[in-house]
């Protein structure tokens, strides 16, 4: 199997935690014979800072040119005096405009090894298994009007979706729930916004089509606090672009934290793959930075792009047997069990890449 990966590293912990993902990669294709190359490309504040743009002309060349791109993060507090066009956020909206895909699917997941590190008690999380569909194309991020008029102090941004981009996200809503619990809940704002009217109206549509599949509407607000009391009860959520954001971080907490999560986005001409979490500049150089996130992310490209479902597997499984020995970067070592190891970003890097070259 040939892939060309494009790998924009970003910011802050972005580049520590990319490395990381890249070297699982790497040992999947010296294990199974397979070409993979990596291309790195700038994005975010170190594009600022080295092309005096977020999202060089080179870096979506050779992005649109590749497989599968795989991001870290992006983000600097120093950039945080500019409008929001500038900033290096604007770089990652800017390319997964580009890139298409409109399906960022989002898992959250309860790790056994795990269960003692969330704040939730062990009885409510056990056996999670949530996938965020999360649209990433449209709303609040890209709608039009928007702008801040310093002089009259107004600013507006804009929620705005047409039928078929909900459609569309619906349908690989659909389609992956009929592979997973056959259930969908689909969250809106329908007491309060036309937006999320017609969004429930597209939905209850779509959903005729997936007989099988069984349709819930839950309100946003009520829903942050389910997911919560109740993570098992959830399959497949789907979610507008900003409400996704908000609930998938929140998700976070199922899991033990932010930095487990991975995500993939599809649909469009090249696939997008980045960790859930930002560029962390409060831990950046620490080595505090957990790097599980990103290297589930590269299972995602095994899994959607390199079609390696085995070797993909064999990732995810090299993680949770990393856990299960005890292995812990800072975020996931709250609990008291004295068979805990504190590890660094790369220590845990090296201990996957261990427990996989044993199982390939
Ligand atoms: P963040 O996700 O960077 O960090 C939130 C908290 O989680 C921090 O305390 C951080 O230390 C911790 N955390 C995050 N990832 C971690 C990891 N892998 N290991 C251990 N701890 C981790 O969110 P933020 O602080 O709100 O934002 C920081 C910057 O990141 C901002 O500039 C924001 O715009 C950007 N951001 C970028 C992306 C992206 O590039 N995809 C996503 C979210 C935020
Ligand atoms: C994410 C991030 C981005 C988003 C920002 C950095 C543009 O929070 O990937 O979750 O809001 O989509
Ligand atoms: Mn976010």
């Amino acid at each position: 199997m040939k892939l060309n990966i494009a790998v924009l590293a970003g910011d802050g912990i972005g580049p520590e935690v990319t490395a990381e993902a890249t070297n699982i990669l790497r040992a999947v294709a010296d294990l199974g014979g397979h070409d993979f190359t990596f291309t790195p490309a700038l994005l975010g504040g170190v594009a600022i800072t080295a092309a005096g743009t977020p999202l060089p002309e080179e870096t979506l060349k050779i992005s649109l040119a590749s497989d599968a791109v795989l991001l870290g993060a992006v983000g600097d507090n120093k950039f945080n005096h500019l409008t929001p066009d500038k900033r290096p956020e604007a770089g990652l909206l800017q390319i997964r405009q580009h890139l298409g895909g409109f399906a960022n699917l989002r898992p959250s997941v309860a790790y056994a090894a795990l269960s003692e590190n969330s704040p939730l008690r062990p009885e409510v999380t056990k056996d999670a298994d949530i996938l965020f569909v999360r649209e990433l194309l449209g709303g609040l991020y890209f709608g039009a009007p928007r702008w801040w008029n310093h002089d009259t102090n107004e600013a507006i941004n804009t929620m705005r979706y047409t039928r078929d981009e909900v459609v569309r996200v619906a349908k690989v809503a659909f389609e992956l729930a009929g592979k997973r619990k056959k259930k969908v809940t689909s969250v809106d704002k329908a007491n309060v916004l036309e937006v999320s009217q017609l969004w429930r109206a597209t939905v209850t549509e779509v959903a005729k089509d997936y007989p099988e599949i069984t349709l819930e509407h839950q309100l946003v607000d009520s829903m942050a606090m389910h997911i919560m009391n109740t993570p098992r009860s959830f399959d497949v959520v789907l979610t507008e672009n900003l409400f996704g954001d908000i609930l998938s971080d929140e998700a976070g907490v199922i899991t033990g934290s932010l930095g487990m999560l991975p995500s993939a986005t599809i649909g469009g001409k090249v696939n997008l793959y980045e960790p859930v979490h930002g560029s962390a500049p409060d831990i950046a150089g620490t080595g505090k930075a957990n790097p599980l996130g990103a290297i589930l992310t590269a299972a995602m490209v095994l899994r959607h792009s390199g079609k390696l479902e085995a070797e993909a597997a064999a990732v995810e499984a090299a993680v949770q047997h990393v856990l299960l020995a005890g292995h812990r970067t800072a975020d996931i070592a709250r609990g008291t069990d004295p068979a805990h190891v504190r590890v660094t970003t790369t220590q845990m890097g090296r201990l996957v890449h261990e427990a996989l070259t044993q199982s390939l």
